[in-house]
């Protein structure tokens, strides 16, 4: 009779451990924009082809538009392990102590995306992701975004525009810097909060690549725009350090292939979407859309670029020339 009872209770067991081993693995990606945006795209692309590599062993789970989490929430919750992966803009690992990735928040630092790619697929790129092991995070890949656009309530061609404006920026001291070097005054606010912001006033004006502006629809509350790209936004896809390193070792690299092929994804779909936003922007007619002239660039340049010197003892010398270096760019030529 206990006999009896012992198998039966161990068939049970073993049909439970079974069914529990077919269950797919998951991992929640929470990340703060849209669906429609490039890393609303390249997530769900990662979420696919991670499925299909691994043949329905682990599921990825998208949370998009800060369903799960804000911005700084969402640090928190992927050290202690409550969600899996993020991808964070870079500006937003100085909280962390990781000071040095707030080298892509310069001003005018990068002239394009070729000059970008030189330092995220470099030794720079990769001594920045060692910065994160300490705290418990792998960093598995740079996604771009693009280049970022002023918007307020009024024209913003020269430096002197900008005085007293109230501006919102991501949780950056570069960025802070940068709009004080025009005379605005910086806001650090989580970025599902800024549209809200915008309507009722509590800021001014803002920056970000168009998908973004667009695609939530900042467009509608801000009734200028100045296409200035004087700062480049991008991501950093990260994950649990723990989970990642305990993971079966092929289950990884398959994840790591799906990783790869999401990342070309993401780069080559970035300026297009941002483009297109751009002319969508254009077409809803609520927003003047301005495109300074050389002459006006290089004097928001020429106010900003001192930010690189004062923030030398935040982010480091060394990273600072390791990317002038990379990418060519002479601060002393301007
Ligand atoms: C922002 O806060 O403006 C951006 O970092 C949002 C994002 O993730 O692109």
């Amino acid at each position: 009779m206990k006999l009896r009872h012992l198998v039966a209770g161990l068939l049970t067991a073993g049909l439970a451990f079974a069914a529990f081993a077919q269950q797919p693995l998951v991992i929640k990606f929470s990340h703060v924009v849209a669906q429609d945006t490039p890393k609303g795209k390249a997530s769900e692309f990662f979420a696919k082809r991670a499925g299909e590599l691994t043949g329905g062993k682990v599921k990825v789970e998208v949370y998009a538009n800060s369903t799960l989490y804000k911005d700084k929430e969402e640090m928190e919750a992927l050290q202690i392990g409550a969600v899996q992966m993020l991808a964070p803009s870079l500006a937003k690992f100085g909280p962390l102590g990781a000071r040095e990735f707030e080298v892509f928040d310069l001003p005018f630092i990068f002239d394009n995306s070729d000059e970008l790619h030189k330092v995220t697929t470099g030794p720079v790129g990769k001594q920045l992701f060692g910065k994160l092991q300490s705290r418990g995070i792998t960093g598995l890949a740079y996604w771009d975004n693009g280049f970022k656009s002023f918007s307020a309530n009024k024209p913003l061609k020269a430096p002197d525009d900008f005085k007293g404006l109230k501006m919102r920026i991501q949780s950056s001291k570069v960025l802070e810097a940068q709009m004080r070097a025009v005379g605005a005054l910086p806001q650090v606010m989580a970025f599902s909060e800024v549209y809200q912001a915008l309507q009722t006033g509590v800021v001014d004006g803002t920056e970000n690549p168009h998908s973004n502006l667009y695609t939530q629809k900042m467009h509608e509350v801000q009734k200028h725009m100045t296409v200035s790209d004087h700062g480049y936004l991008g991501y950093a896809v990260i994950t649990n350090k723990k989970f990642w390193d305990g993971l079966p070792a092929d289950v990884r690299g398959q994840l790591e292939k799906a990783m790869e092929e999401a990342t070309a994804f993401a780069n080559k779909i970035a300026k297009e979407e941002n483009d297109g936003a751009l002319e969508k922007v254009k077409a809803s007619g609520k927003t003047q859309v301005y495109m300074p002239t050389p002459a006006e660039r290089l004097a928001l340049k020429k106010a900003m670029v001192p930010v690189h010197k004062e923030m030398e003892s935040r982010i480091g010398k060394e990273t600072i020339e390791a990317v002038y270096k990379a990418t060519g760019f002479d601060p002393g030529k301007l």
